[in-house]
């Protein structure tokens, strides 16, 4: 891990980071086995630039972007965004925290099946008090960046694979949240796919200067980064 603070916030007199997990473990009881999905993670992330987080399947990836974003609580540590310990917010504090701060795709996302792709990208403005008709024009521009313009009456079950992954990186990204966490990208997806996929979160990240933090193996991607976190088995093995 690097020593010095690389990009920092200013609030409250202290010198911040964007992403701080000190200490932090995450274990599963299963029967009388503990797995230890995080061990002793301790990772600082700046405010801008896109960070992959990368390492062998079961290596602990998702369970890390999900404690980050608040989706799951560590069994012991401290995970602190923009200065606020969300291992201390109550349920309420917490999903207004997440609403406004980050847009997550997980690994296996799930569009709404009765929603056209448009409104299903424009659903999470709608969710932050966006008038619909505002949240549907915004939502247009972005599918139409993504090129996905003849799609966008179509429902999620008529459209291919790299088209869902497209329309759900537009639902995460809408709104340009200041920290945007995507779970595999484009695991199921051809080169050409993957390529697109990468190129879009190239530009989306320029255009907005957040945080973009990403769980890959896929080199379209990681040849995009600013900086790669390894992790095996719960741990981080370089930074
Ligand atoms: N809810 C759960 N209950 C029990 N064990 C879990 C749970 N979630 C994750 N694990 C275990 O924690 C470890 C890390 O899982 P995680 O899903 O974070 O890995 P990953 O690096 O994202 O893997 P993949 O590349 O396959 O998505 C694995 O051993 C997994 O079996
Ligand atoms: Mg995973």
């Amino acid at each position: 891990m690097s020593s010095a603070l690389p990009h920092t916030n200013f609030i409250w007199g202290a010198l911040i980071p964007e992403v701080y997990l000190d200490k932090v473990s995450k274990k599963y009881r299963i029967g009388r086995r503990e797995v230890a999905a995080i061990d002793g993670v301790t990772l600082q992330l700046p405010e801008s630039g896109i960070v992959i987080i990368s390492g062998p399947s079961g290596a602990g990836k998702s369970t890390l972007i999900r404690i980050i974003a608040g989706l799951e609580t560590p069994t012991s540590g401290s995970v602190y965004v923009e200065g606020v310990d969300l291992t201390r917010l109550g349920a309420y504090e917490l999903a207004w925290f997440r609403r406004k701060k980050f847009g997550f795709k997980p690994q296996d996302p799930k569009l709404i099946p009765h929603l056209t792709i448009l409104e299903n990208v424009a659903v999470p403005l709608m969710f932050n008090f966006v008038e619909r008709e505002r949240a549907l024009s915004i939502a247009k521009k972005l599918i139409e960046e993504v090129n996905l313009r003849e799609r966008i009456d179509h429902k999620p079950e008529e459209i291919s694979g790299g088209e869902y992954e497209r329309v759900s990186l537009a639902q995460t990204i809408i709104g340009s949240p200041p920290i945007v966490i995507l779970d595999e990208p484009t695991a199921h997806l051809d080169p050409d796919n993957s390529k697109r996929i990468a190129d879009l979160i190239k530009m989306k990240q320029k255009e907005s200067n957040s945080l973009y933090i990403v769980t890959t193996l896929d080199y379209s991607i990681i040849q995009e980064a600013d900086r790669v976190v390894s992790i095996y088995k719960g741990k981080i093995i370089e930074c």
